[in-house]
């Protein structure tokens, strides 16, 4: 400041007293610094006093200065002098170069703030302002350890719960890949617990079974044991043999159902576009010289439908009909069938209806079972091995065929549903 303070003084004592006086304020502008130009005196104190009117004048008020004797002295021999005045409480102090030309003196004064003041605050600020960037930083940091940390805290938890068969879900929102990983063990719970309760519900399937077939083989064989000690002892009365060979019958075409069964869940399906209608109709054929026995009539209603397609496996198709037109031959009350196929928007109906005494729906259901026989069938002692509507519903499963079995007035109807999605295509 001094330099440059002593760079501008050398610069205004090149120019002449008239020309500083007419442009005072411009070169105070230029330079930025405050000039006072006074007629040396010989009193000193007026001196002073005049001085310091004309820097009142130009609004820089100080509390100290004071031109001494001394300092005049030597401006006047021509000499530049520089004076620093502390201004004390106004933290502030006045540098000013004086020197003299034509009898008048010249102050050319800057005013410089305390510097040490200035870093003092600058520093206090400083720290201040990193106490509370480190501040806020920590806190951030707290707050996104926090925020990643607990949940995956919870994530772990849950997976442990899993991994012991636990199914339970996390409610985590933190809008990031966090949540995306939630949503993916929420639904890798979702379907575990669904796997695991089938996997149960076929265990306990699979356990009943078992335990039907060990039932229904123990009844023949015990049968067959009997009427065998009954040879044995020679209590027979010529029809033993024929018992015996009726009960080994009846095992052998449990175990042949039995292997179809557990067949139809294993086979590759050979997939082929079936005409249903053109197949029902082949099957009613075969099925002709028992219906002509047992004087059941067919009553068929077709309502204008020519052909329903269906992407299926012919055998298995052929099974699902033969089973659902055998049973409704067994168990017909007044030796009528009727079958009939509908249209709605979406889909083909095919019915197949017949006279029934049962009439306890809620356990209309449960003839999909293996092994299930009603009490009305049971009692007429017609039934076969109950495995018919076993083996029904698991080829219409396989092949995504919507059934279902219906009590209507007296009537018992199942019902199979086709897609028409294959309406246009030709009859193969
Ligand atoms: N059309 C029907 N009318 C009346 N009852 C039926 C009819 N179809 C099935 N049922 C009842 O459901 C039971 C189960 O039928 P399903 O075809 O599974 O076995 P099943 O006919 O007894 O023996 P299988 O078919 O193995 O020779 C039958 O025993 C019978 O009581
Ligand atoms: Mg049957």
């Amino acid at each position: 400041m001094k330099n440059r303070l002593h760079d501008i003084s050398d610069e205004l004592n090149e120019i002449s007293l008239k020309d500083l006086n007419q442009s005072v304020s411009e070169y105070e502008k230029k330079y930025n610094v405050t000039i006072a130009i006074q007629p040396i005196s010989s009193n000193n104190d007026e001196f002073n006093g005049a001085l310091r009117d004309s820097l009142n004048q130009k609004k820089v008020t100080l509390n100290k200065f004071w031109v001494t004797e001394d300092t005049i002295h030597r401006v006047k021999e021509g000499k530049k002098v520089s004076k620093i005045y502390d201004q004390g409480k106004l933290k502030s102090s006045f540098l000013v170069d004086f020197i003299e030309k034509d009898q008048h003196f010249i102050l050319i004064g800057v005013s410089i703030v305390y510097l040490s003041e200035a870093v003092k605050i600058v520093n206090q600020f400083t720290i201040s302002i990193m106490i509370l960037l480190i501040l806020i930083l920590i806190s951030m940091v707290w707050i996104w350890s926090k925020k990643i940390t607990d949940p995956l805290k919870e994530l772990k938890d849950i997976s442990k719960e899993i991994a012991k068969l636990d199914f339970r879900k996390v409610d985590i929102h933190t809008n990031d890949e966090i949540e995306e990983l939630a949503e993916s063990i929420n639904e890798m719970s979702e379907k575990l617990q669904v796997a695991h309760e089938d996997l149960n519900e076929r265990n306990a399937n699979l356990k009943r079974f078992i335990s039907d077939i060990t039932h229904e083989l123990k009844t023949p064989l015990a049968l067959i044991k009997a009427y065998s000690v009954g040879i044995q002892d020679g209590i027979d009365d010529g029809t033993y043999v024929e018992t015996i060979l009726k009960q080994t019958d009846q095992i052998n075409h449990l175990i042949d159902e039995l292997l179809a069964l557990s067949r139809i869940e294993r086979e590759t399906l050979h997939i082929q576009e079936v005409d249903f209608i053109h197949l029902v109709n082949r099957c009613i054929q075969n099925y002709e010289i028992e219906l002509n026995r047992s004087d059941i009539t067919i009553h068929l209603d077709q309502n204008d439908i020519q052909q329903v397609f269906v992407e299926a496996d012919l055998g298995q198709m052929e099974r699902v009909i033969n089973n659902l037109l055998s049973n409704a031959i067994k168990y017909t009350e007044n030796n009528k069938i009727f079958i009939s196929y509908k249209e709605s928007e979406k889909e083909y109906l095919f019915h197949i209806e017949n006279n029934t005494k049962f009439n306890n729906p809620e356990r209309l259901q449960n003839v999909w079972e293996p092994f299930y026989v009603m009490e009305a069938s049971r009692n007429k002692n017609m039934s076969g091995t109950g495995l018919g509507l076993a083996i029904v519903r698991s080829i219409l499963n396989r092949h995504h065929l919507r059934h279902e079995v219906s009590l209507i007035n007296g009537k018992i109807r199942f019902t199979i549903h086709f897609s028409k999605k294959y309406k246009e295509k030709p009859h193969l």
